[in-house]
């Protein structure tokens, strides 16, 4: 063994076991007692989790007039430094370009950069006869995922969707949808405008859960009809998750993602003095309180089924207040990567509403059974690669901007301290994080090759 960790308690989305972990050449190699090594890190009194996977990033995203505010290399150390040893980004068609180009354009981004292994969804955004025929190659190539928008100016018609939905049932896929109608947005924000409402608390206003209610509603009768698999990503409020709980009732493969933001902060942080509120501009918004509990519920109870992060930051200084006199030009996006899994450790696990396998089960294992990542990611066996976390369930962290590695110049939780963070973590079987410190290499992440969608 070229690395053992000893004693550790490991956990995986079934069980909960004391083990040593041989790890060799990048792979868990023996799960046992009294393993010897090279190498020997002491877990005792600790956690082992299989690293967890975000779903859903947006790194040097252009996007509003501006790129957010994290690359490949930024980004990705701080989802290290916060347990999180997979991402899978979107990769964003340009209008009239190929899904070939847009590939390639976000591969090379990654590539000298990323420091975890990264895959791609790809967002189309013009769904044309040539771009549905090339969704098979992608597919070929291992971005097995699709997104589509309905808002924003590059959304897709209904017809647009079905057409993605019956091609990605085609050729085992699956699509990723942002659900809000688009062109109510437009109306409400344009109304808001005239009447003088320009503030961030408005942005809330412009999007009501109405809204995102009808979309997710429309999004999930699309996919019955195509009877095909969707993906409903960021769902933030009881109306949308009730839309797609009755198709999930009937048996549909409607898979729900949310974010810790939905699960933890409200509407009122918009009203934070001194433009303050452009800091949570994120779109589907910020919702009424008691939404946090339906949505706790969902993830107690099953119906929501990976916890992702939408992570797109913005500097409020040179960023977000490109928008200080109009809401509708705040970039909307928020930071997330380095904080997710620490807080749903946190307010999930400590505060007993989930148990620690489902807390695994939510950021790691599906993602990455959705995905087409299972088991090279996302779990603990033989076999795996071993991308661990040594998780010290004592250490306290604040999640400051001056203790967080995300390249943007503030915390949405800057006050919050939480209990139980990362205290090693291991990319393919090096040590890349300890005691919050990367210790890493630029450009050692690798691209994913993902796994066709299987309901
Ligand atoms: O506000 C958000 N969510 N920004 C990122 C782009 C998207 O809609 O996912
Ligand atoms: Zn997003």
């Amino acid at each position: 063994m070229d690395l053992v960790l000893k004693s550790g308690t490991v956990v995986t989305a079934t069980d909960i076991y004391r083990a040593d972990i041989g790890i060799h050449n990048g792979f868990v190699a023996l799960i046992g007692r009294d393993l010897h090594g090279d190498c020997i890190l002491d877990a005792d009194g600790r956690y082992v989790f299989p690293g967890a996977i975000d779903p859903h990033t947006h790194l040097e995203l252009d996007f509003m007039d501006t790129v957010s505010a994290d690359d490949f290399y930024t980004g990705t150390v701080a989802a290290a430094c916060g347990g999180t040893t997979t991402i899978i980004d979107y990769a964003e068609q340009s209008q009239g370009g190929t899904l070939r180009d847009a590939l390639q354009a976000w591969r090379d981004k990654a590539e000298n950069k990323a420091v975890v292994d990264y895959g791609f969804h790809v967002s189309i955004t013009d769904a044309t006869e040539e771009v549905l025929a090339e969704m098979q190659e992608m597919v070929t190539q291992g971005v097995s995922s699709f997104k589509c928008y309905l808002a924003y100016p590059e959304r897709l018609t209904d017809n647009e969707l079905l057409q993605l939905l019956l091609r990605s049932r085609q050729i085992g896929a699956v699509v990723n949808v942002h659900c809000e109608n688009g062109s109510l947005v437009d109306f409400m924000t344009d109304r808001l405008l005239q009447e003088g409402k320009t503030e961030p608390r408005w942005h809330p206003r412009s999007r009501p859960a109405s809204f995102e209610k009808e979309a997710t509603q429309r999004a999930v009768t699309l996919a019955e009809i195509a009877e095909a698999p969707l993906y409903v990503v960021h769902l933030t409020c009881a109306e949308a998750l009730k839309a797609a709980k009755r198709a999930r009732a009937s048996g549909r493969p409607i898979l729900v993602e949310t974010c810790p933001q939905y699960l933890l902060l409200d509407v009122e942080r918009y009203d934070e003095p001194d433009f303050g509120g452009a800091k949570y501009v994120v779109s589907p918004p910020l919702r009424e309180r008691w939404n946090q509990q339906v949505l706790w519920n969902g993830l107690v109870g099953g119906d929501i089924d990976v916890i992702g992060t939408d992570h797109c930051p913005f500097n409020l200084v040179g960023q977000k207040d490109i928008g200080r006199d109009d809401f509708t030009k705040i970039p909307n996006g928020m930071p997330g990567v380095e904080t997710r899994v620490p807080l749903l450790y946190h307010e999930g696990v400590n505060r007993g509403r989930i148990s620690l396998n489902r807390f695994v089960e939510l950021v790691a294992t599906n993602p990455a059974r959705i995905f087409g990542l299972l088991p090279q990611k996302g779990t603990i066996a033989v076999g795996s690669d071993a991308d661990l976390v040594v998780w010290d369930p004592d250490k306290e962290m604040t999640l400051s901007v001056e203790n967080l590695h995300m390249n943007v110049d503030y915390s949405p939780y800057e006050d919050v301290t939480v209990r139980g963070y990362p205290e090693i973590v291991l990319s393919r079987g090096k040590v890349i994080v300890r005691d919050n410190h990367f210790q890493g290499q630029a450009g050692s992440g690798r691209f994913l090759r993902r796994k066709p969608f299987v309901a």
